[in-house]
């Protein structure tokens, strides 16, 4: 089942591309788009080479190829992981049947806008990422930015291969209107809110990839669990590359409180505004925000379409393979967040409808695990402050309580008082305008800004001072 990936080839793949004549040449019409995009949308910042990861291959043996690249010559490649022939769907009413190596007609419509909703928030990220490489703290920084959007740029090749692949002349115009659709854009903005909101300084880099790639993993854990095969295998292949971007987010983070931890002992003070690092407070409140507008991204507590898609197959729950109930649900009720009486609580219903719901609490546990490390490293450092995640009620815009004010404590607030009160809980203008005056750029080798602590390992074995950015 393994097919050995032609790297010297335009699209590098492990799908026999050049057995199927009609798909190549869709694909290789679609490539100058991409380029086009890349080059205005993509990374600013002109370089000569960078030290890049580049997907080569799926196998167990190594799947990657580290060296530096002049990004002109990188190139995005196709690669599912390897095919299980006896694999069967675990889940739903077609559980224990063989997994669909085609699109079944019935299904055609709902799997093409999973895909499309998926592939939607690849190219967001870059667009929204593409000034940062004028203030990267270090050449580290800067290579890890170049690295994850290289492969945001990858994974939307990989759903627009299956757009191409399985889903005819609607397919092909869906991946057309994934590079037209832009982040922030008045007439034809992202599909997702958090996918159009800026990243406009480094701090908002690390707490998106924290929190906001942390949903693409989830959602791509699920969609991993498909009946359609090939959607499956892309995911599971996509989710090996994701799990950089989730490192680069939590040691980003690790990394400025643990920066601003030794300015507060060494200073013996709280306010470290002056010392050119970024305070606690700040800190938790971008936290707050990323935090709150990623929930938003699972949807409603409850789903009538997403109950259908897991009946159907098309979309499974969080390590679906590890759950141990029956894998049908029909039966099966659950507690969800809900406004009772107009007061926060939590009301009963159909495990189906649910899932929105299940996968958002493996999420929030999941966030939780970063603000443990986090409050470590204050506890190591003697501090007695800890960060903490808002309430599930804050500041949401999408769900059951999008039409309330709740504090991050969770307590029930009028829309007066929110107007009054919200500076104390999400980046103020004063908040914005400190931190992007600490984006100072350090592209000299081995440097690092003042405001972060240098990583404790580079990439691939290398020292931090490695050079892994050639500016031109
Ligand atoms: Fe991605
Ligand atoms: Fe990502």
């Amino acid at each position: 089942m393994t097919v050995t990936p032609d790297y010297t080839e335009k699209i590098p793949n492990n799908v026999d591309l050049r057995e199927d004549r009609r798909l190549q040449r869709a694909l290789e019409s679609w490539q100058p788009n991409f380029l086009t995009w890349w080059e205005s949308m993509g990374p600013t910042l002109p370089t000569r080479d960078v030290y890049l990861r580049t997907a080569i291959n799926v196998g167990r043996e190594g799947w990657a190829h580290f060296a530096h690249v002049p990004m002109r010559d990188y190139r995005w490649g196709i690669f599912l992981a390897e095919r299980d022939p006896g694999r069967i769907v675990g889940f739903g009413e077609h559980q224990g049947e063989p997994a669909w190596q085609q699109v079944p007609g019935e299904y055609r419509a709902d799997l093409r806008r999973l895909i499309v909703i998926q592939g939607d928030t690849e190219p967001a990220s870059v667009e929204q990422q593409r000034n940062l490489g004028a203030t990267a703290p270090s050449l580290y920084d800067l290579r890890n930015l170049f690295q994850v959007n290289v492969e945001e740029g990858r994974h939307l090749w990989a759903m627009v291969y299956l757009l191409h692949a399985y889903f005819g002349r609607e397919g092909r115009e869906e991946a057309e209107e994934l590079l037209h659709r832009n982040s922030g854009s008045v007439d034809s903005p992202r599909i997702l809110g958090a996918f159009n909101e800026e990243t406009p300084d480094w701090l908002s880099f690390y707490m998106f990839t924290y929190f906001t790639d942390r949903d693409g993993k989830y959602q791509l854990g699920t969609l991993k669990e498909s009946a359609f095969d090939p959607l499956s295998r892309t995911c599971e292949f996509m989710l090996k590359e994701e799990a950089h971007h989730m490192m680069v987010g939590t040691t980003g983070v690790d990394r400025i409180v643990e920066r601003t931890a030794q300015l507060m002992v060494q200073n013996d003070t709280d306010d470290v505004t002056g010392l050119g690092a970024i305070g606690l407070p700040v800190l938790q409140r971008y936290l707050n925000f990323h935090y709150s507008v990623s929930l938003d991204l699972f949807g409603g507590e409850t789903s009538t379409n997403v109950a259908n898609y897991y009946t159907a197959g098309l979309k499974g729950r969080w390590m679906e393979g590890r759950r141990r109930d029956d894998h049908k649900l029909a039966d099966d009720g659950m507690l969800v967040d809900a406004l009772v009486d107009g007061e926060i609580g939590q009301t009963q219903v159909a495990s189906l409808t649910g899932l929105n719901t299940d996968l958002r609490r493996e999420y929030i546990a999941d966030c939780q695990s970063g603000v443990n490390r986090w409050n470590k490293i204050l506890e190591s450092a003697g501090l007695p402050q800890r960060l903490a995640l808002p309430h599930i009620a804050f500041n949401r815009k999408v769900g059951a309580f999008a039409g309330i004010e709740a504090t991050p404590a969770g307590e029930l607030i009028s829309a007066a008082d929110w107007q009054q009160r919200n500076g104390e809980w999400l980046p103020t203008d004063v908040d914005k305008t400190y931190v992007r005056s600490l984006m100072q750029p350090v592209h000299e080798r081995g440097k690092i800004a003042a405001w972060i602590a240098p990583p404790r390992n580079g990439i691939n074995g290398q020292p931090f001072d490695y050079d892994y950015v050639h500016l031109a």
